[in-house]
C-alpha cells in the first residue's frame, strides 16, 4: 500500500477474527512504533502487548465493550511523563510523543492488514490495576490488536477549508 492508500484504509475496527496476530507482524507493529519521533529523543512511552485469552474479565473492567476483547491482543500505550521533553513555558510533550507512537503503531497494523482502535475512555484505575502499573507510568491509550471481521464505514470528516488556514498566501 502506497502512502496515502494506507491512511485511507485506516478504521477505528470494532469488530475482530479470533485468528491469532503471526510473530512476525507483532514485530513489526511494535517496530513501528519504536521508530517514532519523539521530542528530544526522548522516547518517554512503554508498551505492554496483553494476550486476551483467560484475561477477559479484567480487560472488561478496562473497557467494557464487547469486541474489545475479541481479538487475541490487545497493546496499552503508556506515558512516562517525568522521562518526556519540557518545553521552557513548562509544557510536557509526553502525550504528543505517545500518540505518534501509536500513530506509527497502528498505521503499520493496517499495512499488515491488522485491525486496531484508539481506546481512550477506558477506566484508569482498573487499567492501574490489571497492568501492575507503577507510579509515574501513566495508560494513555489501549487498542486491540487482530483482524479485521467487517469493514469500513464512509469517513465522516470536516472539509480542507474548515480545518486550514493559509497564513499570508
Ligand atoms: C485519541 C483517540 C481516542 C479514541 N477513543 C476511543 C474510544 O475510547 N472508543 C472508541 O470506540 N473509539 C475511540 N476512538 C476512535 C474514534 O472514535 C475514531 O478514530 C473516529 O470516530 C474516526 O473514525 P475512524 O477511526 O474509523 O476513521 C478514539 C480515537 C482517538 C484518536
Amino acid at each position: 500500500m502506497d502512502f496515502s492508500e494506507l491512511v485511507k484504509a485506516r478504521y477505528s475496527v470494532r469488530a475482530y477474527r479470533p485468528d491469532p496476530v503471526e510473530e512476525e507482524k507483532l514485530h513489526q507493529v511494535l517496530e513501528a512504533a519504536r521508530l517514532a519521533p519523539t521530542a528530544a529523543n526522548r522516547q518517554p512511552f512503554q508498551l505492554i502487548v496483553i494476550q486476551v485469552a483467560g484475561r477477559e474479565p479484567e480487560l472488561r473492567c478496562i473497557y467494557p465493550r464487547p469486541w474489545f476483547t475479541q481479538a487475541p491482543l490487545i497493546v496499552c500505550i503508556c506515558g512516562v511523563p517525568a522521562n518526556g521533553w519540557v518545553r521552557v513555558d513548562g509544557k510536557n510533550y509526553t502525550d504528543v510523543d505517545v500518540a505518534i507512537a501509536m500513530d506509527h503503531l497502528v498505521l503499520a497494523a493496517t499495512d499488515l492488514g491488522l485491525g486496531t482502535c484508539w481506546i481512550a475512555a477506558f477506566d484508569p484505575a482498573a487499567a492501574r490495576q490489571a497492568l501492575g502499573l507503577p507510579k509515574g507510568v501513566e495508560p494513555i491509550a489501549f487498542t486491540p490488536l487482530g483482524y479485521p471481521a467487517g469493514r469500513p464505514g464512509p469517513k465522516q470528516r470536516k472539509t480542507l477549508d474548515e480545518l486550514v488556514r493559509y497564513e499570508r498566501w
